[in-house]
């Protein structure tokens, strides 16, 4: 007997997400690339779309934790992680830290707040070259929240 899964009853076009939250320590970014790289393993992305996004959260969570907290490891950092349509990733990083004063002029490429860290300026930049959608929302009073998403190049089909 070979058993299904079905559309209405099986994973197909159901929505699957996870939450994470966490001290703004840098060792801790390591922790968040490769937990959400585990998570959206199971819709079988190429080996470039998981580099791709395992960057992308390295690249947001250190915002979070130098940027936004300026290493205050009192500082939480918040991801969500949601699987839609079998081939689509959102993901949100988000800190309660200080804002982003300009947001237009922190997307532009080599712009850095913090040249004597060695930052290079270049992490919205590669958000978003990796991702379909980058968007940015920040206030002084409650931090930046960062919204992105990808859509993989093949869906894990259950249902053929
Ligand atoms: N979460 C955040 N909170 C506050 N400011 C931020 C945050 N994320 C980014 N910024 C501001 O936007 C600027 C640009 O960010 P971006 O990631 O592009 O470059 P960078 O972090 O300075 O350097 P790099 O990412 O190359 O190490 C930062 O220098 C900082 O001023
Ligand atoms: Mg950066």
């Amino acid at each position: 007997m070979k058993i299904m899964r079905c559309k209405h009853w099986g994973w197909h076009n159901m929505k699957n997400e996870m939450h994470l939250q966490f001290s703004a320590l840098s060792q801790n970014e390591s922790f968040a690339r490769v937990t959400v790289a585990s998570f959206i393993a199971q819709l079988d992305p190429t080996l470039d779309e998981l580099t791709e996004i395992k960057t992308v959260v390295s690249e947001a969570v250190t915002n979070a934790i130098i940027h936004g907290y300026d290493n205050d490891p009192d500082g939480v950092v918040y991801i969500s992680c949601t699987l839609e349509d079998d081939n689509v990733v959102s993901l949100t990083i988000k800190d309660e830290g200080i804002g982003i004063i300009d947001i237009d002029e922190a997307r532009q490429p080599l712009f850095t707040t913090k040249p004597e860290l060695e930052r290079s300026g270049m992490g919205f930049t590669i958000m978003e070259n990796f991702m379909d959608e980058v968007e940015i929302f920040t206030s002084e009073t409650k931090g930046t929240i960062i919204r992105l998403k990808k859509h993989l190049s093949k869906s894990k089909a259950l249902c053929n």
